[in-house]
């Protein structure tokens, strides 16, 4: 089986999940939170090199404040599991997305276990936060500007390179294969620039029921694709 080298999920239906076993939101998000630390071990025994996972974007402020702060306190928690997580896996961690809107507490949560984990290199695993693929593109677009303005980059010079490096996955390779959860059949404002030439794959399977054998299945589907890159099959 040919695994992917860089595989992206949206990480989606812990809410519908739920409400299906007659329970709140919050307990999807507790279990989808659970199924996250498995799914690292998954992909580490798989040969993944790189994982990248949107676990809150900037559009999902617009939730409940009850919701919001029940998945602030569990990013609170996670990310305090994950330095154990990233020690077993020999994991490097890594949050792309706007962090500063996140409380002080967990601006310094993530800090330390991107310190904690940066000479790792068996797994790299990107957690999107607060991440927007547009908000990304004009964070970027503006530091791009101000380098231009003040003349540390020519214009002209601006090429794939020079614009990728401005943005929040500088360095890292892009997604060849995107998995979403529960049945949606859209993007919302992932990795828009990274994806161009990624496969997709859909499944109605919910998140916290997403488990290896989804993830073997998926990666099975991975295979029978004829990735061209614009070529012609056989040249
Ligand atoms: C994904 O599950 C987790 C986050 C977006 C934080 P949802 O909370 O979107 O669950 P559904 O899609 O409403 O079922
Ligand atoms: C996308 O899921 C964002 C995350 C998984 C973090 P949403 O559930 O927020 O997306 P929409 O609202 O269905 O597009
Ligand atoms: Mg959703």
């Amino acid at each position: 089986m040919n695994v992917p080298n860089h595989i992206a999920i949206i990480l989606d239906g812990n809410g519908r999940w739920a409400k299906a076993k007659g329970m709140p939101r919050s307990y999807g998000h507790v279990k989808g939170c659970a199924n996250l630390e498995t799914i690292c071990d998954d992909m580490k025994e798989l040969g993944v090199k790189y994982l990248t996972v949107y676990a809150f974007s900037t559009e999902n402020w617009k939730r409940s404040r009850e919701e919001v702060e029940g998945l602030m306190k569990l990013f609170r928690s996670y990310l305090k599991k994950c330095l154990k997580i990233a020690e077993r896996n020999k994991m490097r961690v890594r949050v792309i997305g706007d962090t500063k809107a996140f409380d002080q507490d967990i601006q310094d949560r993530i800090a330390q276990l991107e310190e904690f984990s940066k000479d790792y290199d068996e797994l790299y695993f990107q957690i999107a936060l607060n991440y927007g693929s547009r908000d990304e593109i004009l964070r970027g677009v503006r530091r791009l500007a101000q380098d231009a303005a003040s003349g540390k980059v020519k214009p002209e010079e601006i090429d794939e390179e020079i614009f990728e490096s401005y943005l929040d996955t500088a360095g890292i390779p892009d997604p060849d294969f995107m998995i979403r959860t529960s049945g949606e059949l859209r993007l919302s404002n992932y990795l828009l620039w990274q994806m161009a030439y990624t496969e997709f794959y859909f499944t109605d399977v919910a998140w916290p029921d997403f488990d290896k054998s989804e993830l073997i299945k998926a990666i099975e589907k991975y295979n029978e694709r004829d990735r061209r890159y614009g070529g012609v099959k056989g040249e």
